[in-house]
């Protein structure tokens, strides 16, 4: 089993209880650099290894480096609890995403499971002693691919205007991460009507 663990922003007190858990029971843990390897060391014994993710642009030479960690990782996670942690949140602009593509590819076998971290997307507006009250946007320099729509009390017509904006993947979700958590993918399958607690995830 493989765990993409988020530590949160850099805080060695801003990781979650269950990020702080999963790293204690892991056999092994992989980081992409010395500032994850060093959060993780306030929490464990166990000696993080850094896995080089260099930003070159030669796309061969980076396939290539890319199956070598994804292989390094499997051949423990196939049959031990391993952990690769990196800061922030491991689903938001994360070597994590693409490291899970390759690892389906080449050991599709290993289960992998994600667990949040705080966001520098969402923390920065706290250090900076400020607020976000209104819709906002996220950039990287790349095209907007996604969508999040918050109090989805309306999904379906919510999804009607995602449409006409060139999305076509979506996902309903209610009370997520309670006992009464309902996630809903597919359009067709996604109620007229939302809970107050509600999310649409919208994709291109
Ligand atoms: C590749 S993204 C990784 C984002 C990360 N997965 C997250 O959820 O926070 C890296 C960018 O996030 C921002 N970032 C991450 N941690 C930060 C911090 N502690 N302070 C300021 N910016 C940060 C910077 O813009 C940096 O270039």
């Amino acid at each position: 089993m493989l765990y993409g663990i988020g530590l949160g922003p850099g805080d060695p007190e801003l990781l979650t209880v269950k990020a702080v858990n999963i790293i204690k029971k892991s056999s092994r843990i992989y980081v992409p650099g010395e500032m994850a390897a060093d959060l993780v060391k306030q929490y464990t014994d166990t000696v993080p290894e850094i896995l080089d993710f260099p930003m070159i642009r030669d796309k061969d030479e980076l396939e290539k480096i890319w199956l070598k960690n994804a292989v390094t990782i499997a051949n423990h996670a196939k049959d031990k609890t391993v952990a690769f942690c990196l800061i922030g949140d491991p689903n938001f602009f994360s070597t994590f995403t693409h490291l899970k593509k390759v690892l389906k590819e080449v050991a599709p076998e290993v289960e992998v499971k994600t667990v949040p971290g705080i966001s520098a997307i969402t923390s920065c507006v706290s250090q900076m002693e400020e607020a976000v009250e209104t819709s906002f946007e996220v950039h990287d320099g790349s095209d907007v691919g996604y969508m999040i729509h918050l109090k989805a009390r309306k999904p379906q017509e919510i999804i009607k205007k995602f449409e006409k904006e060139g999305y076509n993947e979506f996902i309903f979700a209610e009370k997520l991460f309670s006992d009464d958590e309902v996630i809903i993918k597919g359009k067709e399958n996604i109620p007229e009507e939302g809970h107050y607690f509600s999310i649409v995830y919208a994709k291109k």
